[in-house]
């Protein structure tokens, strides 16, 4: 096998030593059970053809009850986490099976430990883009089926692509991008609209939070009410008594009510909003410093989450293999936007978030380049007018990122949509695994996607 030896002195990198594109010599799929960690070689840079360099990026592949000969081809898109094996969102898997399929996730270069470089200095993180990240998958899974094909015979297997959140956007751009490669795209949750300014974010907070009760909404406003009441006063040993509670003393004052409103949020969207205002409702009558300090005992996050919020610590260019702040945050602030900002009025998050301190944040971790490029990403992939057949987009009712994703259906191209607006239906709500408690709504939708899945795999239900 060629290697190409490669230099960048620049990087400060000692030699970085590329393959060929492709799978390791010898590999073969394994028809034993569960899940196998493999990795396969995929170029760093896929636009510029005199650039050879690769990395190795990492796959889990079930290939156990596939059919080899005519079985078709189920692809999770992992994002900005460290990929594995999801076992709390089983419900693809499940599908995949129920057609002899191969079941892959692929870990998203930058992420776990799928890195082209040896650190995240801003330099190398020109290469994390939406664009390459896509770019990746079409060449994996070019070789996957080629893979197949010719060691098993058979023709060129159905993909179906599947993904939620921003692997959810990716799973429908790689349809539009790649119809060649992927047959059909089953988008969960997929953040296609990249908005700078997302207030409607924040307003589902609102909405959601109040479906339980005015005194849930009551309780959030007034947390964050006093947090800037001690902010406007410039009373910094109140403000310092409040993320004490929370270990976060050092943390810069709008750093710290993002993540302190990411604690509430991220129940809301991940469908626990009547957990979390059951607990709101039973601390409403303390104080507001004793009920942040409720809150701070209940959920205080572990210092990783929390280092993902901390501009300082997210200057670090050193690799975590757990953690993804540094480079999600690269992405979103180059990429998308996704400013969190308060809506106005209803102060479910804190002023101190407002849009300027996003720049600042950005530019603070990244450099002054570090701009949000929204509108080039909106005008390369389509935004809400995406243009692409095959795509099945769900929602759900009570996530705060609905407002950045389909919700129109266009049954002329086969792209369907759904916004579920079950209880507690959060983010990717779908995708989970199948219990007693779904609601016939969710129960619902499931079925739709099996028996779309059927059609696009055979023509007909199976
Ligand atoms: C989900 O279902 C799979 C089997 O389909 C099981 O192995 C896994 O433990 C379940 N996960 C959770 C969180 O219930
Ligand atoms: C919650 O909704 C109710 C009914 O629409 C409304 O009367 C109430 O003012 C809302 N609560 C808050 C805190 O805005």
């Amino acid at each position: 096998m060629k290697l190409i030896i490669l230099c960048a002195i620049a990087l400060g990198l000692s030699c970085v030593v590329g393959q060929e594109i492709g799978f390791r010599e010898g590999f073969e799929f394994s028809e034993e059970e569960g899940f196998h960690l493999e990795q396969f070689s995929n170029l760093i840079d896929h636009f510029d053809p005199a650039d050879e360099r690769t990395y190795k990026q990492r796959f889990w592949y079930d290939a156990n009850g596939f059919d080899f000969e005519n079985g078709p081809i189920f692809l999770y898109i992992c994002g900005e986490y460290e990929c594995g094996v999801n076992e709390a969102r089983q419900f693809p898997v499940e599908v995949a099976k129920e057609h002899n399929a191969i079941f892959i996730y692929l870990e998203h270069r930058f992420y776990g430990d799928s890195h082209p470089f040896s650190n995240l200095a801003t330099d190398n993180l020109k290469y994390l883009t939406a664009r390459h990240a896509l770019a990746d998958i079409a060449v994996f899974l070019t070789h996957v089926n080629d893979k197949i094909v010719s060691e098993h015979k058979g023709e060129k297997r159905k993909i179906i692509v599947v993904g939620g959140s921003y692997p959810g956007a990716l799973s429908a751009w790689f349809r539009m991008k790649y119809p060649h490669i992927a047959d059909a795209s089953w988008a969960s949750s997929a953040v296609i609209n990249a908005v700078e300014n997302m207030d409607l974010f924040d307003w589902q907070i609102y909405e959601s939070s109040n479906r339980s009760s005015d005194t849930c909404t009551r309780a959030i406003q007034g947390l964050n009410l006093e947090y800037d009441k001690r902010i406007q006063n410039k009373d910094k040993k109140g403000v310092k008594e409040i993320k004490d509670l929370f270990g976060a003393s050092a943390m810069h004052d709008g750093d710290f009510a993002f993540y302190f409103i990411d604690i509430i949020v991220g129940k809301i969207q991940y469908g626990s909003r009547t957990e979390l205002c059951t607990f709101l409702e039973s601390i409403s009558e303390l104080s507001v410093i004793d009920q942040y300090r409720q809150i701070a005992t209940h959920y205080n996050d572990p210092v990783d989450e929390k280092n993902s919020y901390d501009r300082n610590k997210l200057k670090d260019p050193t690799i975590v293999v757990s953690s993804s702040g540094r480079a999600w945050t690269y992405q979103y602030c180059t990429e998308f936007g996704f400013f969190q900002t308060p809506y106005p009025d209803i102060h479910t998050r804190s002023d101190t978030i407002q849009r300027k301190y996003w720049d600042d944040r950005c530019i603070a971790v990244f450099g002054k380049d570090a701009i949000a490029q929204a509108r080039e990403t909106n005008i390369h992939f389509g935004a809400l007018s995406l243009r692409s057949s095959n795509i099945f987009f769900t929602n759900g009712g009570e996530d705060p990122w609905r407002w950045v994703g389909v919700t129109a259906s266009d049954e002329s191209m086969n792209k369907i949509s759904r916004v579920l607006q079950c209880e507690n239906c959060g983010h990717c709500v779908e995708l989970y695994n199948e219990t007693s408690e779904d609601s016939d709504e969710l129960k619902a939708v499931r079925s739709e996607i099996k028996e779309w899945i059927d059609i696009i795999l055979y023509g007909h239900l199976k």
